[in-house]
């Protein structure tokens, strides 16, 4: 059983995709012990409360400095005793000691083609934004393994979204959401948790 950890900070519709697909066997072999928010009002908690998994706040604002926050949010994952950390939608910057720690152990959705509208100050609805601003075509989302950089780990799944005429960010970011992101996060999960993810050379590999 792949024990998994998920990290969020808002509506956790990602997190509830997760819980579906491990109550509906669409992943399986896989434990999801934890949920941690930075944010004591973020829905995904009570989505956690609703379906028994533990959950659990830790804020950098409530600590002096930011290395005190660091060392006590690592505490709290290291108890949970995990193989994978899933970040749904965690807006707090990840420390380098967990990712060390947790070296490619560590997975995040983002809602882009990376590379494309990536990287630092993009992030939710300011990537949509971006997208229109450009009129780019295509958009979509991917989900990449966590290292040192701002979405610059090795790509495990992405999938493509088409923008449509009219579009707003809050329409696309609902669209790319129902379309890409609650469809290759659980498929992610599922092929680590089956051992099909390998990293060769720094890039993903999926057997089949
Ligand atoms: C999702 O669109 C996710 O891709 C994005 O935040 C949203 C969270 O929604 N993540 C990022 O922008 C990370 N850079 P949710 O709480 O409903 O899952």
């Amino acid at each position: 059983m792949l024990r998994v950890a998920v990290l969020v900070s808002g509506g956790g519709t990602n997190l509830q995709a997760i819980i579906d697909a491990v109550e509906n066997g669409t992943i399986t072999n896989t434990q999801i012990v934890g949920v941690i928010s930075n944010n004591k009002n973020a829905f995904a908690l009570e989505r956690a409360g609703r379906h028994g998994i533990p959950a659990q706040c830790i804020s950098p604002k409530d600590f002096e400095t930011r290395d005190e926050f660091n060392r006590v949010f690592l505490d709290k994952v290291n108890e949970l005793n995990v193989d994978l950390i899933v970040l749904a939608g965690f807006l707090v910057v990840i420390p380098e000691m967990m990712i060390r720690e947790y070296r490619n152990r560590i997975i995040n959705i983002h809602p882009s083609l990376i590379p494309s509208f990536c990287g630092t100050g993009f992030y939710g609805l300011k990537v949509h934004e971006a997208a229109l601003e450009r009129g780019v075509k295509v958009v979509g989302a991917t989900v990449h393994f966590v290292d040192e950089g701002t979405d610059t780990g090795p790509i495990i799944l992405q999938k493509a979204v088409s923008v449509e005429e009219g579009d707003t960010p809050e329409i696309l970011q609902r669209r790319v959401m129902e379309q890409a992101e609650w469809k290759i996060l659980p498929q992610a999960i599922d092929l680590i948790a089956n051992g099909k993810v390998q990293i060769v050379d720094g890039k993903v590999s999926i057997a089949q």
